[in-house]
């Protein structure tokens, strides 16, 4: 199992040192919102290249922004990985496209309302495949379970295609349930709250206790 800790749960005024107690994870999931498609606002590409410099686990970017397209360059620059566009959101399949023409692995991201026959033309553009277990928009949020069945939809389709995206959940997921969303066919557990909601000295652990990743 995959452990993408949720940097918007993160110590701002001490960002780089908060990101320390959870390095042991295989990416860090980095929430953009522009307050439009989201009714939040986060943050964008000056934190992101700042962080990049200490850190090299996957960045994992999810944004939640109206129109991801003429911002893909300015997010590869700023150090992303993987970026992550809404299919709810504009120009969702022209910014996969784009997002792989600049070497990144491309992700889509569902609502809980959409169901994966919506986005089955696209999973070929796919390297990630993000499933909302809550509303976008905040932390700490209540898990939706009816959003759970989409793992294995999703798993199924990759083996019957021969696709080889990651399937990645978003919201509300905390130790408790962990096991759950791995019975789901998750491969990847987005986490903010639960993981910076411990103890600094026992977050590593914790993410070591799910991702096997020791010493
Ligand atoms: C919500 C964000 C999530 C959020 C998860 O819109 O996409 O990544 O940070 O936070 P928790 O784990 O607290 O639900
Ligand atoms: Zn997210």
């Amino acid at each position: 199992m995959l452990v993408s800790p949720s940097i918007l749960s993160a110590n701002f005024a001490a960002l780089a040192e908060d990101l320390k107690t959870v390095d042991r994870s295989d990416m860090f999931h980095i929430d953009v919102m522009d307050g439009v498609f989201v009714p939040n606002i986060s943050f964008g590409m000056p934190i992101i290249s700042s962080i990049r410099k200490g850190f090299d686990n996957v960045f994992d970017v999810h944004l939640m922004i109206k129109d991801p397209l003429p911002y893909i360059e300015d997010f590869k620059k700023a150090g992303a990985d993987y970026i992550t566009v809404h299919y709810e959101a504009e120009n969702a399949e022209a910014s996969l496209k784009k997002i792989r023409e600049c070497g990144l692995k491309a992700g889509l991201s569902v609502k809980p309302a959409t169901a994966i026959s919506e986005i089955e033309h696209l999973l070929p553009l796919c390297d990630l495949v993000l499933v909302m277990t809550v509303e976008p928009g905040f932390g700490g949020q209540k898990l939706i379970p009816d959003c759970l069945v989409k793992g294995n939809q999703l798993k199924k389709i990759r083996a019957e295609k021969g696709y080889s995206y990651i399937i990645e959940a978003d919201g509300g997921i905390n130790f408790q349930n962990a096991p759950l969303l791995e019975e789901s066919g998750m491969d990847c557990l987005v986490m903010g709250s639960a993981v910076f909601g411990i103890l600094p000295e026992e977050r590593n652990k914790a993410i070591v206790s799910l991702n096997g990743k020791g010493n």
